[in-house]
């Protein structure tokens, strides 16, 4: 599922025996009608400025035995962070995205709504290179000299990717 319905199609093109739509991951009325054992959310919480509204899709797609896996930015810190950024080059104007709020407030707020939840570190094993064209594409680069790689953009702001895992609480 995307709101973008060019971004939906090309996706049924790829996986001709999928079952893809349109809609808004944080309005009920679009979407699907559940419960479903899993539930994947990738790359999408940070466009949002308040988790509540996805962690809520969650909790109204879930069955009482599923599994939701969430991936994107997450503030290991309790420090939530909302972002807005603009590609003055390619005047992108000020675009949402990036936000990375903290796994204190994520997992307080899936606490309220009878979830367990549990974040699994994620670790980049593969280079990404820059794009010279898009500044605000994610390239991995290394801090310090050191072996690990991190993801950044053209806005310097460190991206803290992990996994969030959550089930309905027994
Ligand atoms: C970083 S991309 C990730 C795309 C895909 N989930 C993936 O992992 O490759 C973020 C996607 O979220 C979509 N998007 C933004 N707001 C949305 C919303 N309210 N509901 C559904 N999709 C949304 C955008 O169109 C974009 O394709």
């Amino acid at each position: 599922m995307d709101i973008h319905p060019e971004l939906v199609s090309a996706a049924a093109k790829l996986v001709p025996g999928g079952e893809f739509r349109v809609g808004n991951a944080v309005d009920t009325a679009t979407l699907p009608t559940g419960p479903f054992d899993v539930v994947f959310m990738l790359t999408l919480h940070s466009h949002f400025d308040d988790p509540a509204r996805w962690i809520d899709s969650i909790d109204h797609l879930l069955g009482e035995r599923g599994r939701a896996y969430v991936f994107g930015l997450f503030n290991r810190s309790p420090v939530d962070v909302v972002i807005r950024m603009n590609d003055v080059a390619n005047g992108t104007g000020w675009l949402t995205g990036w936000n990375q709020f903290s796994e204190a407030t994520v997992g307080r707020l899936a606490a309220e709504r009878g979830f367990e939840y549990r974040f699994h570190e994620y670790t980049p094993i593969a280079r990404v290179e820059k794009d010279g064209a898009d500044s605000l594409r994610s390239h991995t680069v290394s801090i310090d000299g050191s072996s690990a790689l991190t993801f950044v953009n053209g806005s310097q702001m460190l991206h803290r990717f992990a996994l969030l895992e959550m089930k309905r609480s027994c």
